[in-house]
């Protein structure tokens, strides 16, 4: 039961939404539900508990008759976790300069996996095979980190998506090249549900080796988990995810949670809304003079350029992250619990800004 709007306990205002990130968003009614149910009682810890059990079905139904999943607390750790299975300490991960891994985790992947990051830039946040193939060399030479494995995101740090067939191509090269393939799935549910494909359809169906399979931007509390669909391809995950410090004691609560949003179609209904309405929104951006978008909108990301001026007076009633700063571009999210009526207070606030400058 919510408590009343004025339990002094509260310290805000849970009518306010923004579009700084899917992270602000609360956590999904069912999943906080599923939390309760799965509170009292004693289960077995680290993982021998029956509901990361029931989740092992779960995510064999979306990846497959092999899968395994591991879960953790986030997606850094997730993506870390991966990485270190599915290489050698003298191994490389080739990504976009986009990629979350390099831009975004702090050095994690450098510092705590003690991996090199060979980047590339691309056009929209994807890699092709022509494009890994700026990194994708010098196996022999042991001047250089050796590229291992190839890491890319789905949906990508730009709202932009790999159809299937491309990420088939990009598995099909680096399988060809002796690399496994990672794929950073904390987006993966809007990307499902943009393409209208299921997940598997490119993931195990067109060869991706092990997944960052996101939870908490799709509506959890918090909490993700490694899913391991080439057994063939990686080594000692459950040693590298407890010395990573991703091991969760009372594992029952991160796995519950994944399961409230896989086990029937809430991970899709979430999606779907979150990318409605970002979809809404790059409309209704369109439609106000000077407003640019930037990128393809396919996921729940609108990026957009704006005079800086304009940023800066709207970060003032909506919090904004500001992308790339100098180009004058702008991030904003979508998430489960957007409202249309938020997204037409934003173009709102937008225009009388635009109008302004
Ligand atoms: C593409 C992508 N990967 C990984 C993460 C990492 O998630 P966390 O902040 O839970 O470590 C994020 C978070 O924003 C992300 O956008």
């Amino acid at each position: 039961m919510n408590p009343p709007k004025t339990d002094a306990r509260r310290h805000h205002d849970p009518e306010v939404r923004g579009f700084a990130s899917d992270n602000y968003a609360g956590v999904h009614p069912e999943v906080l539900a599923a939390l309760a149910l799965a509170n009292g009682g004693h289960q077995v810890a680290y993982g021998g508990d029956d509901y990361t059990d029931h989740l092992q079905r779960i995510v064999r139904s979306h990846f497959g008759a092999t899968a395994e999943a591991f879960p953790v607390f986030n997606g850094t750790g997730a993506n870390v976790v991966a990485l270190q299975a599915v290489t050698d300490r003298w191994g490389a991960v080739i990504c976009a300069e986009s990629a979350h891994i390099h831009v975004d985790e702090g050095g994690a992947p450098e510092r705590m996996g003690g991996l090199k990051l060979l980047t590339v830039p691309t056009p929209d946040g994807k890699l092709t095979p022509e494009l890994i193939d700026r990194q994708a060399y010098g196996w022999e030479d042991e001047h250089r980190a050796m590229p291992q494995v190839v890491s890319i995101t789905q949906s990508t740090e730009l709202g932009t998506l790999y159809t299937p067939e491309e990420i088939r191509a990009i598995c099909e090269h680096a399988h060809a090249r002796g690399m496994k393939v990672h794929l950073d799935g904390s987006r993966i549910a809007n990307a499902a549900a943009s393409l209208d494909v299921p997940m598997r359809a490119f993931t195990n169906a067109v060869g991706v080796d092990i997944l960052s399979l996101g939870g908490t931007k799709n509506g959890a509390l918090f909490g993700e988990a490694v899913v391991v669909i080439n057994h063939d391809a990686v080594r000692h995950m459950k040693h590298i995810r407890k010395m990573s410090m991703q091991l969760a004691s009372k594992m029952r609560f991160v796995s519950v949670q994944l399961e409230a949003l896989l086990a029937k179609d809430l991970w899709l209904r979430n999606a779907r809304h979150a990318n409605e309405m970002a979809q809404r929104l790059a409309e209704g951006v369109r439609a106000v003079h000077g407003g640019e978008i930037l990128y393809p909108v396919q996921a729940n990301g609108v990026f957009a350029k704006l005079p800086h001026e304009v940023s800066e007076r709207l970060q003032r009633r909506f919090r904004v992250y500001f992308w790339g700063e100098a180009a004058g571009g702008v991030r904003w999210v979508c998430s489960f619990d957007t409202t249309e009526d938020d997204g037409d207070a934003f173009v709102a606030a937008l225009e009388e800004e635009m109008a302004r400058a």
